[in-house]
């Protein structure tokens, strides 16, 4: 099963890719993730993303193309994965296709978390997430439910990086899910509510394609 999460920031992504990979046991491939990654671990490349991040801005194709595909060919992804932060661009997607094809893979749905842009503001501005594992959570928690690290701000989530990441997000980002509409593999979901009944609605999202394509 190969799943990909589209939405603004905040819109639930990695909430609801955690959910995803213990129901499938499948990996949550996060760009974001992968980059604060390098950013702890100080790379080269860490520190060309750090600043880059920081602004809300967009690492480049190329880059996060290269990270994909390395990924993407890793052993653990060949029973499936959830794509969570790329494709961003509409460069991205194309590129995306091309490896998908080189792979003999194919997206069995693509997932898009429907929020506005007032609720994306509330929810990254009271965001923790765990310096360990990168789960997020909502403000009233203090430790990670996984491994007890206590949780700390994200620093792309400062009031002066969340705008412009919503502005980046409409300008670049949008014309992403047109690229996917045309394929009929598209699921909207309002992603208002709770975590529990949004949960409910991906998974049934997830779960119609694999019986229609038990049954096709
Ligand atoms: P990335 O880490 O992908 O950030 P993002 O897309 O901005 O998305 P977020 O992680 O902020 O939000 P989310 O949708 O995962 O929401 P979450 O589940 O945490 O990318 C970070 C940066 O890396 C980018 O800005 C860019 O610089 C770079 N980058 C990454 N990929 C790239 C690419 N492909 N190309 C170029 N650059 C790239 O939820 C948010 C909050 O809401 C949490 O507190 C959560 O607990 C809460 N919440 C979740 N669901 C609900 C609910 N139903 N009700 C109430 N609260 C909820
Ligand atoms: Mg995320």
């Amino acid at each position: 099963m190969n799943l990909l999460l589209y939405g603004a920031p905040g819109s639930g992504k990695g909430t609801q890719a955690n959910m995803l990979r213990s129901h499938f046991g499948i990996p949550h491939i996060a760009t974001g993730d992968m980059l604060r990654a390098e950013i702890q671990a100080g790379t080269d490349l860490g520190r060309q993303a750090q600043p880059i991040l920081a602004a809300g801005k967009y690492v480049s194709d190329d880059i996060m193309i290269g990270i994909v595909r390395h990924r993407l060919g890793e052993p653990d992804c060949a029973p499936g994965f959830i794509m969570d932060g790329f494709p961003r661009t509409v460069p991205q997607a194309e590129a995306l296709d091309g490896l998908m094809t080189e792979l003999g893979k194919r997206f069995d749905r693509v997932i898009y978390l429907q929020v506005p842009v007032e609720e994306l503001l509330h929810r990254l501005s009271g965001r923790l997430v765990c310096p360990a594992c990168q789960r997020t959570y909502p403000p009233v928690t203090t430790a990670c439910e996984a491994d007890g690290s206590p949780l700390v701000q994200r620093e792309d989530d400062k009031p002066e990086a969340v705008r412009p990441r919503i502005e980046i997000y409409l300008e670049k980002t949008v014309p992403v899910l047109d690229h996917y509409r045309g394929g009929g593999l598209v699921s909207e979901i309002d992603g208002r509510g709770t975590i529990e009944d949004i949960s409910r609605q991906v998974l049934a999202a997830a779960n119609v394609r694999v019986v229609k394509r038990q049954t096709a």
